[in-house]
């Protein structure tokens, strides 16, 4: 049976874990082909392994999403791998940190690692994709932003300033080449259960207190079913952006 995402070739940065993870196997399960980022290359390869023994195949490339010599070897390993064909359809552009605590109250030492992967990283894979894509007329990209990229929280506010900056890239992309036929798209998780909440400093005192009264957090699925939603849409549509909250989250 034809798999919607079938004879695609997809790139996900963030892939050894959580939304990134959740997101491969969707679109594996989906048809298309995977080329997986992370920095832990052993995670990956058990990904790829996983994705293989479903019947899909996925190309792990380890590297650092924030450094720019990493992305230009994930896209020549992306566009130099035979499966799916020599070329890229989609690229997620996944990959990143939180970090808890407000502009007084976060580690400062912590800031240029943040921004680098958050900003930079992903600032660099969109325009590398960008100009491909506009080249050949059609691609679909898309930015993993976060609510607090659009309602700043005292809380976490250095990082939500990053997820600004990702708003305002792939907004400002998809206004550069959407004429030649590209979709950039814009996902703005709620809080999701993974291990994005250690990485960022996350705790009882500053996190499980105030996620209390929201009921059931969303699933790393959650987010992946809205990404399939959007690459499964005719390609004339565009949804340039989606917010997805568990259902008792007001707020950010
Ligand atoms: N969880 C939430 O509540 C939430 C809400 C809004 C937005 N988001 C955003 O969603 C995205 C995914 O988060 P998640 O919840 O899935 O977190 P996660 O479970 O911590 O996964 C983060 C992924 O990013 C990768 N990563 C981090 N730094 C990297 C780097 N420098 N180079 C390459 N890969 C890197 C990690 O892999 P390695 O450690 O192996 O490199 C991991 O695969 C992030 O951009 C995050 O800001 C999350």
């Amino acid at each position: 049976m034809e798999k919607p995402l079938s004879g695609k070739k997809a790139i996900i940065t963030g892939a050894s874990a959580g939304i990134g993870r959740a997101t491969a196997l969707t679109l594996a399960k989906a048809g298309a082909a995977l080329v997986l980022n992370a920095r832990r290359g052993d995670r990956l390869d058990a990904l790829a392994a996983e994705i293989a023994a479903l019947g899909g195949s996925a190309l792990p490339v380890a590297g650092d999403a924030g450094d720019a010599a990493a992305i230009d070897s994930l896209l020549d390993a992306a566009l130099g791998w035979r499966e799916g064909g020599k070329k890229v359809d989609i690229v997620i552009a996944n990959a990143g940190r939180g970090l808890a605590g407000g502009i007084l109250s976060s580690d400062e030492s912590a800031w240029q690692g943040l921004y680098q992967v958050n900003v930079l990283g992903l600032a660099r894979l969109l325009r590398r994709a960008g100009l491909y894509m506009a080249e050949r007329k059609k691609g679909d990209i898309v930015a993993i932003g976060s609510v607090v990229g659009q309602n700043i929280s005292p809380f976490s506010g250095f990082y939500g300033s990053s997820k600004f900056a990702v708003g305002a890239i792939a907004e400002a992309l998809r206004r550069e080449i959407c004429a030649s036929g590209v979709r950039v798209s814009l996902v703005r998780p709620g809080i999701v259960v993974s291990e994005f909440q250690d990485v960022a400093g996350y705790n009882e005192e500053n996190f499980g207190k105030s996620v209390a009264q929201f009921g059931k957090l969303l699933e790393p699925q959650a987010i992946a079913d809205g990404i399939l939603w959007l690459l499964t849409l005719a390609p004339h549509v565009n949804v340039n952006e989606i917010t997805i909250r568990p259902t008792g989250q007001p707020y950010p």
